[in-house]
């Protein structure tokens, strides 16, 4: 399936030809349904009534690690993301990203459209503070030269097109920066790939003002595929947890403004 973690999402099950990529749909789609059933199922204040179970956000959380992989550690293929770990407002503002037309997947927009802020943020805060082991990256199949162009990228950026360094957001270590900003490691290329392509094409989007969307914008396809083959291929540093501000910005830096993290602007529809 690693296939449609680069595929828009409309393009699921309309590939022509190929009995693979057919069988490949059937299947995830079949995931998607049960997937769904199980989450509906959770989330409904019916069957949490009548669960034998304790109420614990950890035992409605069912409801997303049916797709998003036990504890939100990632499911098994590059397309549903790790949630474990990533900083809670980060998680937050997503969550509401699907709610309010910013991000798209049907099935998550369903999940997420009847939930109040409170209970968003409470789900958020669960999953961001679960301290799971991360994978190990997988060895890198692109040559040696895109390699250090995606490195040189992620580091340093692009002075002459006005790129600043991923890491002067994403902090020096790539494990992210609180409260909002997310890490870049232990991440699938595919899904750098797919997250990176969709803030080119409007298909995600942050509120505003989106700095990923400018950044995107200045780098090309060829760009994206190098950072995140390079991203993908790094090991995660001992302490994986997001750093408490981001590294001082080097002289002459290229600085873009990203949203607040106050609650008003979290609130503020698109
Ligand atoms: C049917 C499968 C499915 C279910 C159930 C589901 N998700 Fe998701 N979720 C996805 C997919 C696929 C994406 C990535 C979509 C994209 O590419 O933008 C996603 C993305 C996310 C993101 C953004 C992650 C990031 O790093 O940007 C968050 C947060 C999230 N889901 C939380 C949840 C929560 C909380 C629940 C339960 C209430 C849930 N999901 C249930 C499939 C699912
Ligand atoms: C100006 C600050 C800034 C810079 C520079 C920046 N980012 Fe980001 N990035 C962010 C913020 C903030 C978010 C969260 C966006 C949101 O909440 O919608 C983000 C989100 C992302 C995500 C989504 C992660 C996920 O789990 O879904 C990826 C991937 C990403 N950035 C990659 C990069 C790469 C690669 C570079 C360098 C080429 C880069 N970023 C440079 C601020 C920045």
């Amino acid at each position: 399936m690693l296939w449609a973690a680069s595929k828009p999402r409309t393009s699921m099950g309309h590939d022509p030809g190929m009995p693979m990529i057919f069988a490949a749909t059937f299947f995830s789609r079949l995931r998607l349904l049960a997937a769904t059933a199980l989450a509906w199922a959770a989330l409904t204040p019916a069957a949490m009534a009548a669960a034998p179970f304790e109420d614990t956000i950890a035992q409605r959380s069912m409801a997303c690690t049916a797709c998003h992989g036990a504890q939100g550690r990632a499911g098994p293929d590059g397309y549903y993301p790790r949630l474990a770990g990533k900083p809670a407002a980060y998680l937050y503002k997503q969550l509401l990203n699907f709610r309010d037309g910013r991000r798209h997947y049907g099935l998550m927009t369903q999940l997420v459209e009847p939930l109040s802020d409170a209970y968003l943020m409470e789900i958020a805060q669960y999953f961001s503070g679960l301290q799971l082991p991360y994978p190990a990256p997988l060895p890198p199949t692109v040559p040696a030269g895109v390699l250090r162009q995606g490195r040189q990228l992620v580091l340093q950026g692009d002075a002459a097109r006005r790129v600043p360094a991923c890491v002067s957001c994403h902090g020096q270590g790539m494990t992210g920066v609180l409260p909002d900003t997310p890490g870049l490691l232990g991440l699938p290329r595919d899904y750098l790939n797919a997250q990176l392509g969709a803030w080119k094409t409007g298909q995600r989007r942050g509120q505003a003002p989106d700095c990923m969307k400018e950044v995107v914008d200045r780098l090309s396809l060829d760009d994206i595929n190098a950072a995140a083959s390079w991203l993908a291929a790094q090991p995660l540093p001992a302490n994986t947890r997001p750093a408490a501000s981001r590294p001082a910005p080097a002289a002459g830096a290229v600085a873009i403004p990203c949203a607040g993290a106050a609650p008003s602007a979290l609130k503020a529809k698109p």
